[in-house]
């Protein structure tokens, strides 16, 4: 029997008695607790094997419970929350004493978003607790978009998959940390940087797969490998080239706007054939998870171009092609 469900009141029944229930936002399905239930919050680890040092986004319905999670907001934070929110920015900011450890990995920092799904914030309205919700995925793999993406990975380990649709965002929320009061990027996601910078200035990006490969990451998130298909699968600039080179036999190909003519390809999905990032970027994981269905020998993917949210679907597909 199917685990996926419209039904609100079974989720608010499961999340008040400790359980955890898989939820829609308008970035990616979430793995969603009680953030002040042990139980719960363990559960959602074990769920993803996910290790307890990696810490959760909290989820609340409005920006006006933002001071029950964060003891301090620099000015550039308040800016951006009522910038975007509800939408999908994550700030980490100096966490209340309230919130539990495991929740922010025993950081003294905790991440907190407003989501931008009408599920998800009628959900919170009716709760009395925020949400604690990482990416519904086993730690690594590609994120989910779609219930039933969630529903093949976790049909055996959770009860119920709260259906709100096909993400219309599509990747993660953008992550923003601050050191001294400035805004520094963690993770770059569905929010473009040339939008973040129009509201606080120019900001620092510390997410890169190259920065931080000698430091444990501040959002691992942002490690090295993640997102990433069970199928081989790389990037380039130059799809026609890569195919002619490949000796593998069956090859996927997924390219942003303009389709690759060659008898070799065995299976080809364009993200946008109006050449829109948005549309590509709500398209991206679904993609993924279709390509890697097909017993591929080989995935070859195409990088966007290097701005606006062509930035984050490269720092996707550059760590989902990672080894
Ligand atoms: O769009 C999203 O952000 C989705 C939806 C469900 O809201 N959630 C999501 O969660 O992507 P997750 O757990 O897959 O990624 C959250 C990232 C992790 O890389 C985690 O390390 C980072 O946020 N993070 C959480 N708390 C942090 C903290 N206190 N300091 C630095 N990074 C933190
Ligand atoms: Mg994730």
């Amino acid at each position: 029997m199917s685990i996926i469900s419209k039904d609100i009141s079974k989720a608010i029944a499961l999340l008040n008695t400790e359980d955890i229930v898989a939820i829609p936002t308008e970035t990616v399905y979430g793995l969603a607790g009680n953030i002040y239930s042990e139980k719960a919050i363990k559960s959602i680890f074990e769920t993803k094997k996910r290790p307890f040092f990696n810490p959760l986004i909290v989820h609340i319905p409005s920006i006006d419970q933002l001071p029950n999670i964060v003891a301090y907001i620099p000015k550039k934070a308040q800016l951006l929350a009522e910038a975007f929110w509800p939408g999908p920015i994550t700030l980490v900011l100096k966490k209340q004493d309230t919130i539990p450890d495991l929740i922010t990995g025993g950081k003294d920092t905790v991440a907190v978003r407003v989501p931008n799904h009408p599920t998800i914030l009628e959900l919170l309205n009716q709760l009395d607790f925020p949400l604690a919700a990482p990416s519904a995925n086993p730690f690594s793999s590609i994120s989910p978009t779609t219930a039933a993406h969630v529903e093949t990975y976790f049909k055996d380990s959770i009860k119920m998959v709260l259906d709100g649709g096909h993400c219309t965002s599509g990747i993660e929320s953008t992550i923003i940390g601050f050191e001294n009061d400035e805004p520094i990027i963690y993770r770059l996601g569905s929010t473009a940087l040339e939008d973040i910078e129009a509201v606080v200035g120019k900001i620092e990006i510390k997410n890169t797969v190259k920065s931080q490969i000698a430091d444990i990451p501040n959002a691992p998130g942002m490690l090295a490998r993640h997102y990433a298909p069970k199928t081989k699968t790389i990037l380039t600039n130059n799809v026609f080239e890569a195919v002619k080179l490949q000796k593998e036999k069956r090859i996927g190909v997924l390219v942003f706007k303009t389709k690759i003519e060659s008898p070799n390809i065995s299976s080809q999905i364009i993200l946008s054939e109006k050449g829109e990032m948005p549309e590509a970027a709500s398209h991206l994981y679904d993609a993924l998870h279709q390509l890697d269905k097909q017993d591929l020998d080989i995935i070859i993917t195409e990088e966007f171009p290097d701005f606006g949210l062509g930035k984050s679907i490269n720092d996707r597909l550059t760590r989902a092609t990672k080894n």
